[in-house]
């Protein structure tokens, strides 16, 4: 281990390390039989996210089974559009509901000011755990990325082929502009209050990245995030700012290099060679199929095997290229951690 003594901030300062540091996307969540307890004593999913002593417990709960080397706060990037005024809510088994907003002038009753204020609980449980992380474990706080936060805003939810965004966005360049920039501002607050109270890494999750059209990515995903970066690097020019683009295949190349984050989280669409080229550029993270984590067996031993000697040589964050399905085996995620630490 480094001097510093946490192999996640090595890692994504640029810095080789063995073995691979690794932490889960979706680590804490309904795969834990301890997460779906505190889960059914807290009642509603958003009540577990504003009580900040429970958000920690949540945070800390795969921590204290698998022993990964980052906490990524218990929180949700919903949080943003409620704390900006838009009505939310989580319907057991259906996911998010939003009142959608699909026009410059609905978007117009949206409030940037006291965002902070309203967000205070999710800073607190940031707060909680930064007290009684080890010192070798990172913590890391997050944001959805403005234009995977518009989906939802804008859709009213989860969507299939998400005509009303991309509606929106071409109808109303300017009016999405409005929205686009007022949720990059939100986000740069967010992600500074929580460097703040507590966060040493911050991760930004674009997860409908892939959906742009290729002419759209510069003004939909990369130029919101680099207004992003710009505003927390002012503040916070230590803070390693990870981009999870995801599903944007050729493009990675480009996202790394003009968005201005410090490492790059990919999918697992991405071939080996592909990645191992892009660590040119910077640290890498990922990109495990987290339907293979879910399979276990032979072929995680091997896919796990495959990532670690095609990416480990250079500065590289073991992860999933998406989130911890609900229904993984716990058994596969202590193999895995197992086999990360060996290698
Ligand atoms: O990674 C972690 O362990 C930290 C917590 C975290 C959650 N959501 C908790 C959560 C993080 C980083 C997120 C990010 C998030 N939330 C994203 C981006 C990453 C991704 O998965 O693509 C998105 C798109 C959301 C929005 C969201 N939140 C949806 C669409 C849903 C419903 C679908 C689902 O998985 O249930 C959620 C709910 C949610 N967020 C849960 C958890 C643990 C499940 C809530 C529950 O029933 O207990």
């Amino acid at each position: 281990m480094s001097l510093s003594g946490k192999p996640v901030l090595q890692a994504l300062r640029g810095e080789r390390v063995t073995p691979a540091p690794f932490w889960l996307m979706r680590q804490a969540g309904r795969y834990l039989p301890e997460y779906r307890a505190l889960r059914a004593a807290t009642g509603s999913f958003l009540d577990l996210c504003y009580t900040p002593e429970r958000a920690a417990e949540a945070t800390l709960q795969p921590l204290r089974r698998f022993d990964m080397d980052a906490a990524i706060i218990f929180s949700d990037i919903l949080l943003v559009p409620q704390a900006l005024g838009q009505e939310l809510h989580f319907t057991e088994g259906a996911g998010p509901a939003l009142a959608p907003i699909r026009s410059r002038a609905a978007a117009a009753v949206l409030k940037l000011e006291g965002l902070t204020g309203r967000l205070a609980p999710v800073y607190r449980a940031l707060e909680l755990v930064a007290g009684s992380l080890a010192p070798g474990k990172t913590l890391i706080g997050f944001a959805g990325a403005p234009w995977t936060i518009a989906t939802y805003m804008v859709e009213g939810g989860s969507s299939r082929d998400f005509s009303n965004v991309k509606t929106f966005a071409s109808d109303d360049p300017s009016g999405f502009a409005v929205l686009i920039t007022l949720l990059a501002d939100a986000v740069a607050a967010h992600l500074v209050a929580q460097i703040e109270a507590g966060a040493k890494v911050v991760q930004l999750f674009d997860t409908w990245a892939g959906i742009v059209a290729a002419e759209d990515f510069e003004r939909l995903v990369v130029a919101p995030t680099r207004r992003i970066v710009d505003v927390v690097k002012k503040r916070f020019p230590d803070t390693p700012i990870i981009g999870f683009p995801r599903g944007i295949g050729p493009l990675y190349d480009r996202y790394f290099c003009d968005s201005g984050v410090d490492a790059l989280s990919i999918d697992a669409a991405i071939s080996l060679e592909t990645a191992a080229a892009l660590q040119k550029h910077g640290p890498i993270q990922g990109n495990l199929d987290p339907q293979i984590l879910r399979a276990g067996g032979k072929a995680l031993d091997d896919a796990a095997h495959a990532i670690l000697a095609a990416l480990g040589e250079a500065p590289f964050v073991f992860n999933l290229g998406h989130g911890v399905l609900p229904d993984t085996p716990l058994e596969h995620v202590a193999r895995l951690a197992a086999l990360i630490r060996q290698a």
